[in-house]
């Protein structure tokens, strides 16, 4: 369920854009979870890289909606997302496991217009 739910979305291939809310919505270097439809979408104000991020907001460790709450930091150069349950990191920018064997998680493109922050979705 999860795994047909939750697909990564290249750029190219965004159908539509979805307003998840202003850029002052958002917590320095924090999260904040979305939904849009069926999808639980974690937006990431990464503002000491200054760039925004987008993932699914369900752990596939566990499956618990948390990663919005998770801690964001960088490994290297990648971007990186900690679960606050069992500590499972992601890449915000592959989706991809950097601390174990876990599945990986869908990223999204994030664009911001004009104080706006949107999120690519395929449909
Ligand atoms: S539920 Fe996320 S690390 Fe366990």
């Amino acid at each position: 369920m999860i795994d047909t739910l939750y697909k990564t979305v290249m750029p190219d291939a965004v159908k539509k854009w979805e307003l998840a809310g202003l850029v002052t919505d958002f917590p320095e270097d924090g999260g904040e979870c979305f939904r849009f439809g069926e999808l639980q979408i974690a937006v990431f104000n990464f503002t000491s890289r200054g760039e925004w991020y987008a993932c699914q907001n369900v752990c596939p460790h566990k499956l618990q909606a948390a990663l919005s709450r998770g801690m964001i930091g960088s490994a290297g150069e990648e971007p990186k997302v900690a679960c606050p349950f069992h500590k499972k990191t992601f890449s915000l920018k592959t989706g991809q496991n950097l601390n174990g064997d876990e599945k990986p998680i869908a990223v999204y493109p994030v664009k911001v217009e004009e104080g706006k922050v949107y999120v690519g979705l395929p449909s």
